[in-house]
């Protein structure tokens, strides 16, 4: 596998091949992913909950993405980095130049930032600094304060529809890459084929582009639970690197995620 970035994974979306991404906030981990062949590695805030233990995303800061950015960039010689900008590091213009600039020093190729349309002028302040974007909305955990919990989003047509115009709105400011979490596979549906940049999927249906999930989910060993979307891949095969080889196959092969992982 050659080296990915941004342009291959359009062309994966432009072939109709799946995207197969994870997380991982570790040399030794994203050593193994990237061997396995995976295509791009997140650095998620998530990290705040599977990591440290807290109950939410929102307690991670820039240092921390930053430090867990760097162990992963050693491990890693193909596969996509993205570095997720925690809470609060992109409120304003200035504070999301600053802060993705030393997630890209770090060793990340894009930043991942959630939220709508209000994202629109950092993303484009963004890309023409010549740091990549990655969007993220439906079930954005940062705002799991306005939700009221980590519920499924965009089951009401009005949600359904901003969701939409979102997507096309974030596109337009630049964004090459979106991440959809947690909404009907309806809409996840939709939104791929609105949209020509390559949209990923956790809990978004089969339809999407590629797919993403916890690295904790994925090998079952997250502290708190197994989400409905995803899967145990170390239980179905015994260790970790066959583990990985089969999340890849079952993605590319559009056997995950399968309908018992997936929202109406
Ligand atoms: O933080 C994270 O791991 C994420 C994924 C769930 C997409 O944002």
């Amino acid at each position: 596998m050659a080296k990915i970035t941004t342009a291959s994974l359009l062309n994966m979306k432009q072939q109709g091949e799946k995207i197969s991404t994870i997380t991982a906030y570790d040399a030794s981990f994203a050593k193994l992913f990237d061997q396995a062949g995976i295509h791009a590695i997140l650095i998620g805030d998530s990290l705040g909950m599977v990591l440290q233990g807290q109950d939410s995303t929102l307690p991670v800061t820039v240092e921390e993405m930053a430090y867990h950015t760097r162990s992963v960039k050693r491990g890693v010689e193909k596969s996509l980095i993205i570095a997720d900008m925690p809470f609060m590091s992109y409120a304003n213009q200035e504070q999301a130049i600053a802060n993705a600039a030393l997630l890209m020093q770090a060793g990340a190729s894009m930043v991942k930032m959630e939220g709508g349309a209000w994202l629109n002028d950092t993303i484009s302040a963004l890309v023409e600094r010549g740091i990549p974007v990655c969007a993220h909305l439906g079930l954005t955990p940062q705002s799991v304060n306005i939700f009221g919990g980590f519920k499924v989003q965009g089951r009401d047509n009005d949600k359904a529809q901003k969701m939409i115009d979102d997507a096309k709105a974030l596109e337009a400011a630049g964004a090459q890459l979106l991440v959809l979490e947690c909404i009907p596979a309806s809409l996840g549906e939709a939104i791929t084929k609105a949209l020509t940049i390559p949209v990923i999927g956790i809990g978004a249906g089969k339809d999407t582009d590629g797919q993403i999930l916890v690295m904790h989910d994925a090998l079952g060993i997250a502290c708190n639970y197994m989400p409905k979307f995803s899967r145990n891949f170390l239980q179905d095969t015994g260790d970790i690197k066959s583990a990985i080889a089969l999340y890849i196959s079952e993605v590319t092969a559009g056997n995950f995620p399968a309908d018992e992982h997936t929202f109406k």
